[in-house]
């Protein structure tokens, strides 16, 4: 089951090893625009929400290791999206690195528009590809 993680929720420990195995260094708590789905001890995403501006941009979406290819990845994205969406979101940014062709495929698969490269974006110089989806949805 995929619970919602708001505002200044407690992070669980497993979801903190998952974060730290996928990405080097946990992301840290939840700050006041974040929320995250979590799928307890498969996978997470987290999303930083922008409400003037009806957006949300996606921080993180990772799947443990050893269940990966099971449709997770797809569902945590469509899970949250469909919760966004009810808080009035009408655009999802995200930007990946170039080389996770992984994501980029389940990105484009989710109806992800590929917008350009940001140059050198990430600490060890590789490139960002950018990605946005319009989800529509009612003014906040
Ligand atoms: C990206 C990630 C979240 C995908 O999760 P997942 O649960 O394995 O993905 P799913 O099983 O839902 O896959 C959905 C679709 O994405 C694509 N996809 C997922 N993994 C893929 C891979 N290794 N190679 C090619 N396509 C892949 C496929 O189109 C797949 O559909 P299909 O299985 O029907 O062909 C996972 O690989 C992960 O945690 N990676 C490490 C963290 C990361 O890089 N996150 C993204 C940047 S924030």
């Amino acid at each position: 089951m995929i619970t919602h993680l708001g505002p200044g929720s407690h992070l669980p420990a497993w979801l903190e090893d998952l974060d730290r195995q996928c990405f080097g260094e946990p992301w840290g708590p939840l700050d006041e625009n974040d929320h995250a789905w979590a799928s307890p001890r498969n996978g997470f995403a987290r999303w930083r929400v922008i409400e003037a501006a009806q957006e949300a941009e996606l921080l993180r979406v990772a799947v443990d290791p050893s269940l990966r290819r099971s449709g997770h990845g797809r569902e945590l994205l469509r899970h949250s999206e469909a919760h966004l969406v009810r808080m009035g979101v009408a655009t999802l940014h995200l930007e990946v690195r170039v080389s996770n062709a992984a994501a980029r495929a389940l990105y484009e698969g989710e109806g992800w528009c590929f917008q350009g490269i940001r140059r050198a974006y990430y600490r060890d110089g590789e490139d960002a590809a950018l990605y946005m989806k319009a989800v529509g949805g009612p003014p906040l």
